[in-house]
């Protein structure tokens, strides 16, 4: 067997299953779970026709590369969205879902025959970069959420010996679970040390739909337009339509950026068999090129992010966050994990412990203290768990 596959962490769901054995959920109340971070609205009907439509296309092998009409879909959705115009012959290629996409990617990437090949994650970040640095032949090295600079990730951390050995770096813009944006200073400063060191930057962007402010995320695309770096040279994106279109198990999204990452990680990708089904193809197509049914999305849950923010930032140190579909609140006493045992316990609400969601690292565990609650659950679903959250909160720390 592959010794590299010891190296893995259990996944925070694994973690929490077993946290939570024992715990006897109050059987009087029927169980809300903001637990999750799986999109639950439902799938477009325009989505669910053209994927029928596909169906022919079961008769042939796809192509790794996609069909030049998805390709040309995402990057004129590109275009539209960010302004940017990446040629989808040679800076772009379809996935299947993000996740696949970011795993893949490290494996094309990391030349794990130099010593000390290292992976940069945010910490607390999606599990699957540290699985795919790992994987990689590759260490992660973390840099911790800085709670003072909306939950920005503190890039300073990294010691200068760690970024001559890092080969990839990824961010996550929106985060997951902070909902933070990146600003342009942030990815400049990125830029910068990508330029000196020579590691690729992986931009998951897969939140980047869902925003709570008067602007659209700036994307990573965007960001390097802007500061004049319009060959995205070591930047790839990533970015899905499961959050953007309700379609978590379509398994579809894109790559786009640099065409000398790009060229590799088709290769990789032929060998690796990752090729999109044709009717998940024409669905795709017929999804990126929509955006009423996005804006119908997006409402849904701003309609839900403002409903439940204010109960619970009576009780809980916790504010609305710039996008994504998390709240990432801060716990009273500051155990994350007793906080989420007791409220299944007392008022049948999962949500995860932050913990669970990040390394220590530099001393700490930035997750430790606070939970991630995905306000995925229905409409009315959702202030019925912040006002069990606030009861329980209160029973335990009352004012
Ligand atoms: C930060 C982040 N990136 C990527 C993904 C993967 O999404 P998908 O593979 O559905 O595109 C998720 C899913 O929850 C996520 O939270």
């Amino acid at each position: 067997m592959n010794p590299l596959l010891h190296r893995l962490h259990p996944y925070p769901f694994e973690r929490w299953r077993e946290l939570t054995q024992g715990v006897v959920p109050n059987p009087a109340l029927p169980h809300i779970n903001l637990g999750i971070g799986e999109p639950k609205h439902a799938t477009p009907a325009l989505v669910l026709r053209a994927l029928s439509e596909g169906f022919p296309g079961l008769a042939s092998y796809p192509a790794t590369a996609g069909t030049p009409a998805l390709r040309e879909a995402c990057a004129a959705w590109v275009q539209r969205r960010y302004g940017v115009a990446v040629d989808p012959a040679t800076q772009l290629l379809p996935v299947c879902g993000s996740r696949e996409a970011l795993f893949s990617l490290a494996q094309t990437v990391i030349d794990p025959t130099q010593p000390g090949a290292t992976v940069v994650c945010p910490n607390p970040f999606y599990q699957i970069y540290e699985g795919a640095a790992l994987l990689a032949g590759a260490s992660p090295a973390f840099a911790n959420s800085d709670p003072a600079r909306n939950f920005a990730a503190d890039w300073s951390t990294i010691d200068a010996d760690t970024w001559r050995r890092t080969q990839l770096l990824y961010a996550c813009s929106p985060g997951n679970p902070t909902g933070a944006v990146m600003p342009l200073a942030e990815w400049q400063r990125l830029f910068e040390l990508s330029d000196e060191h020579g590691f690729v930057i992986a931009s998951d962007e897969c939140y980047s739909e869902i925003w709570f402010g008067d602007e659209a995320p700036l994307g990573a695309l965007q960001a390097a337009q802007q500061l004049g770096r319009s060959d995205f040279r070591r930047l790839v994106v990533l970015t899905s339509l499961s959050k953007r279109s309700n379609v978590p198990g379509m398994r579809s999204g894109f790559v786009a950026g640099d065409a000398d990452v790009i060229r590799p990680f088709l290769l990789y990708r032929t060998y690796h068999g990752s090729a999109m089904s044709p009717a998940v193809q024409a669905a795709s197509i017929a999804a990126w090129n929509d955006e009423a049914h996005v804006r119908e999305n997006r409402a849904l849950y701003r309609q839900k992010f403002e409903q439940v923010t204010p109960l619970l930032a009576e009780v809980l140190d916790v504010k609305l966050p710039d996008a994504a579909f998390y709240l990432w609140a801060a716990v009273p006493g500051g155990d994350d994990i007793g906080f989420a045992r007791g409220l299944l316990a007392q008022y049948n609400v999962t949500v995860l412990p932050g913990s669970l969601l990040a390394r220590p690292a530099h001393g700490v565990n930035p997750g430790a203290g606070r939970i991630r609650l995905a306000l995925v659950a229905p409409l009315e679903e959702c202030p019925e768990a912040a006002r069990r959250i606030t009861a329980y909160t209160r029973s335990i720390a009352p004012e």
